[in-house]
């Protein structure tokens, strides 16, 4: 079995950026468990599948068609889906919304579990997400809960949105955020909580390099 480093926390607390860098860093695979269920929701919305069919949701989590491309140099992966680069259309605020809604529900959970443990390959899994930890890789090597403060996670995601060309109002967006954080904490199946064995990273207020550096220590690299 493949060593792993399971990366969770809340959005926006830095996990994409720094699962990314740290993948590099040791050539090991990059899984970015939150892509599978933003592709859930974008899936579902193409097909107008109605949101409150939770079987429904569940098969179309079952049937993703997903390809994962690396980039060259500091750019996130491509992602396809069905063939069609969707790389930009995952990232929007409402995917983001709909993904944790369909998220919350547990077959569409269990749907994605083994695909996700597939990732787990020679040398090596940087596993980014919400239970990384907790139940896709309870026996990870080392587990790791990046948190920031709801404030600064928003205004880390305001400058993203800005970067996309995506306008929102900074307090709506820290609205957003602590409904979504409300919502992963709360749900019945794979609540977001650090792993009884994690290690958590306070990240208020660090630079990317910073936090890089303590996780490096706390993966003993
Ligand atoms: O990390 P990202 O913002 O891309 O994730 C989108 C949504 O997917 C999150 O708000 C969360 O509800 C859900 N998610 C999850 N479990 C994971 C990864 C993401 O429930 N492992």
């Amino acid at each position: 079995q493949a060593p792993v480093i399971a990366v969770d926390g809340p959005g926006g607390a830095g996990k994409g950026t720094i699962t990314q860098l740290l993948a590099r860093r040791l050539g090991w695979h990059l899984l970015d468990s939150g892509a599978l269920y933003r592709l859930t929701a974008l899936a579902a919305m193409k097909q107008a599948v109605d949101f409150d069919d939770e079987t429904l949701l569940a098969g179309v989590a079952a049937a993703l068609d997903v390809r994962f491309e690396p980039s060259p140099g500091d750019e996130p992966a491509r992602v396809f889906l069905d063939g069609e680069d969707v790389t930009g259309a995952i990232r929007t605020e409402e995917c983001g919304d709909r993904a944790s809604r369909v998220a919350a529900i547990p077959s569409v959970r269990e749907a994605l579990l083994q695909r996700q443990r597939d990732f787990c390959q020679p040398p090596g899994l940087v596993a980014d997400g919400r239970d990384m930890g907790t139940v896709v890789f309870p026996d990870a090597s080392h587990k790791i809960f990046l948190t920031a403060s709801a404030e600064e996670r928003a205004r880390r995601r305001h400058e993203q949105l800005l970067a996309q060309g995506e306008n929102v109002r900074l307090p709506d967006l820290v609205k957003e955020i602590q409904a979504r954080d409300e919502r992963d904490m709360n749900r019945s199946t794979a609540p977001l909580k650090p792993a009884h064995d994690a290690q958590v990273v306070e990240t208020t207020g660090l630079s990317i390099d910073e936090v890089l550096d303590q996780v490096l220590a706390v993966t003993g690299r």
